[in-house]
């Protein structure tokens, strides 16, 4: 594999929990503790191939609709996971964040939540994060309500905004955008996620199901992002100059 193409920032869907749970007649939140193996080796993968950013989708502002038992179920996942896997983050170096509607959260949530961000903080590995009741649009229109506030108390131009500045306002702000995102389980959609980040993403939609989304597969994304010549609309002669 060649290891100059690695991308600095890989997004991940995690898709199709539910339906790795029903193939084996259990119920839905199996599907989502087998899906935190897949987290573990899809972090351990990007901090052996030197990936600097892995940001996952855990729980979107619509997953707040699905019955209160799944919800609880995962929240309850969540806390476990995080208290459990602080201490390996710490001992691999990994970074970990988080973006989206925190305070939609229960509160044990959030403040294990910080206490594991704060404790891995001065971490220099991969930076992970999680996005928890995140909605891209809405990440969107926060931000522009940030910026009306500020041009309307004349603390900027409205002629001094671009797409810099716009980005500073968001979420993601520090992070650079996702070369590569990948969504499993077959779904082909961006599901209100990362929608301004991924302007010049690659996309790679496997069809396994995210608990059996191991090291292999990760490993045969990467080949794939790696076969994709990325252009940013120039032509293939401007990219060999
Ligand atoms: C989508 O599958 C998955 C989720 C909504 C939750 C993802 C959460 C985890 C993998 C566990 C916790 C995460 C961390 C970071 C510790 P789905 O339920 O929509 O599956 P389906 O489409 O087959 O119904």
């Amino acid at each position: 594999m060649d290891n100059l193409k690695v991308p600095r920032h890989i997004a991940i869907i995690m898709d199709g929990n539910g339906r790795w749970a029903k193939k084996f007649g259990l119920n839905r939140i199996y599907g989502h503790k087998n899906g935190v193996k897949s987290v573990r080796e899809a972090v351990e993968f990007c901090g052996e191939k030197g990936v600097e950013f892995l940001t996952l989708y855990a729980f979107s502002t619509e997953n707040w609709n699905r019955p209160s038992e799944e919800v609880n179920a995962l929240m309850e996942l969540l806390v476990d996971s995080i208290i459990k896997e602080t201490p390996d983050l710490n001992k691999n170096n990994v970074r970990l964040n988080a973006i989206g509607n925190l305070h939609t959260f229960p509160e044990n949530v959030c403040t294990k939540l910080n206490q594991a961000i704060v404790s891995t903080s001065n971490n220099t590995g991969l930076t992970l994060t999680l996005a928890l009741a995140y909605g891209s649009r809405l990440e969107i229109v926060e931000a522009v309500k940030q910026i009306a506030r500020k041009a309307a108390e004349k603390e900027i131009e409205p002629e001094s905004i671009n797409e810099k500045f716009f980005e500073s306002y968001l979420a993601t702000s520090g992070i650079p955008d996702p070369e590569l995102i990948i969504r499993t389980s077959g779904e082909q959609r961006l599901s209100n996620f990362l929608l301004w980040q991924a302007a010049y993403s690659e996309f790679y939609f496997p069809t396994v199901l995210w608990p059996d989304f191991r090291k292999k597969n990760f490993e045969e994304a990467l080949k794939e992002y790696q076969k994709r010549e990325r252009r940013f609309g120039k032509t293939s002669e401007q990219l060999k100059q």
